[in-house]
Parts: C-alpha cells; sequence; structure tokens
C-alpha cells in the first residue's frame, strides 16, 4: 500500500518509523511518502492560509498550494488515490472504516490546520479521487496530523504480514463479525500484586467458566462505558 501524508509539519510522521508501522515500511508492504505543503508555495513566507470570506476568527488552508500539491501526487504514480482529509466534521473512524481504507492502493492522507481546507480543495477531490473526511471523535484538535497518525496505525496492522499471528485481529473486541462488546480485563503473572490477587476463575483452567466469565466482564464493561454500542439488543 501506498501512503502520502501532505503537512505543514512533516516532522509529526517521524514516530511512524517505529513499531510495526516502521517495520512494515522496512519490509516494503507500506510506502510511505510525507510531503511539505510548503513544497508548493511560490512566496517567500511560504504561505499556506488567510482569512475567511465572510468574516469570523481563524484562518483558512489557500487552495493553491493544495491544488499544486494533489496534481504532483497524482503524476508521481499511476495508483488511484483516496484522499483522507481529517475533520471534526468526517465520518467518524471506527474499526470498520479501517478496514475499509485497508482495502485501498493508495491512501492521500491531506492534513488541515486551523480553521480547515478552503472547501473548493475538498469538492475538487470528491469529483477527482475518492474522498473519505474522517473524524477521530468529537474534539478539536489543532489539525489533522494527529488523526493521520491514529488512523495510519490503526489502518497499516491490518495489511497481511504486518502482525505476527493475524488470529490476533480475528480475536479483536472491534473485529468484522465479532460482538460489539468492549473487551473484558487481561490479567498476567503474578498471581498476587500489591495485595491485588487474579480472578480465582482465570487460574483454574476450566476453559468454559473463563469464557463466560470474560463475556459477562465485556458485557458490564459495556453496559457502563457505552451503553450506546447495546442498543437494539436483547438484554
Ligand atoms: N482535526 C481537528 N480535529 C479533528 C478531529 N476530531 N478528527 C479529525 N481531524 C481533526
Amino acid at each position: 500500500m501506498r501512503l502520502d501524508i501532505v503537512s505543514i509539519f512533516p516532522d509529526y510522521f517521524a514516530p511512524l518509523s517505529l513499531s510495526l508501522v516502521g517495520k512494515a515500511i522496512q519490509g516494503g508492504i507500506v510506502d510511505l511518502q510525507v510531503h511539505d505543503l510548503r513544497a508548493w508555495t511560490h512566496d517567500r513566507h511560504h504561505t499556506t492560509d488567510d482569512t475567511p470570506y465572510g468574516g469570523g476568527a481563524g484562518m483558512v488552508m489557500k487552495p493553491e498550494p493544495w491544488g499544486e500539491a494533489l496534481d504532483a501526487l497524482e503524476e508521481a504514480s499511476s495508483l488511484p488515490m483516496t484522499v483522507v482529509v481529517p475533520t471534526p466534521a468526517g465520518r467518524p473512524f471506527t474499526q470498520e472504516l479501517a478496514y475499509e481504507l485497508a482495502e485501498r492502493q493508495r491512501l492521500v492522507f491531506a492534513c488541515g490546520r486551523y480553521e480547515g481546507i478552503d472547501q473548493r480543495v475538498i469538492d475538487h477531490c470528491a469529483d477527482t479521487y475518492e474522498l473519505i473526511e474522517v473524524s477521530l471523535g468529537d474534539y478539536v484538535l489543532n489539525g489533522g496530523e494527529v488523526a493521520v497518525l491514529a488512523i495510519v496505525e490503526a489502518v497499516v496492522r491490518l495489511l497481511p504480514g504486518v502482525i505476527g499471528n493475524p488470529q490476533s485481529l480475528v480475536e479483536e473486541s472491534h473485529a468484522p463479525g465479532h460482538s460489539r462488546l468492549l473487551e473484558y480485563p487481561n490479567y498476567t503473572k503474578p498471581p498476587v500484586w500489591r495485595e491485588r490477587a487474579v480472578p480465582d476463575v482465570l487460574l483454574s483452567g476450566h476453559h468454559g467458566r473463563v469464557a463466560e466469565w470474560r463475556a459477562e466482564q465485556a458485557l458490564e464493561r459495556t453496559r457502563q462505558r457505552r451503553p450506546d454500542l447495546l442498543e437494539g439488543e436483547i438484554s
């Protein structure tokens, strides 16, 4: 899979050379290219933003550098482009969307800052490429960079060959076809730590009872933390 990231802060993406994503790049599963949007500016100050038409606080990213960046990226490879624009106004990022993005050949991430990117760039992307606007959650970040780090990690770990034991993807709480429950609590050695004991059932060696206990814990956690996930289910 080819990944292009365009940002005015390319240094944000240094951590992608670490851990599993770093190995996927090293191993040739992912071709990651990070680009500085300012490379497509032509003025002395490398300006990428301007005041909004209609007034209001904040700045808007200018369309010209984005237009040139997208044209250059389109030229750089014949793979079809899916443009991902992180924005709090986007489609919520879920495991389902991560699986959907993992099927694409090429993702181009356009990181907005300030009040976002001029809408004409977004409309141009929708007309020319596949466009997906994605929100990480109902809160406001200073820009799309942190959202892109999260999306890239969630997508790359789904690519064949990235995770050593693919069965671990199948067992994840948000895997396709899995119940939509949150993960049960996990424990490892020692059996007692600071006077807190591991639940007896997990030491019993009784697989049926372990499975039952885990299912109860997952359901209780979900009731407490994410009752929205249980809506429409028979309880
Ligand atoms: N940019 C700013 N806030 C964001 C959010 N919540 N999700 C995605 N991109 C963003």
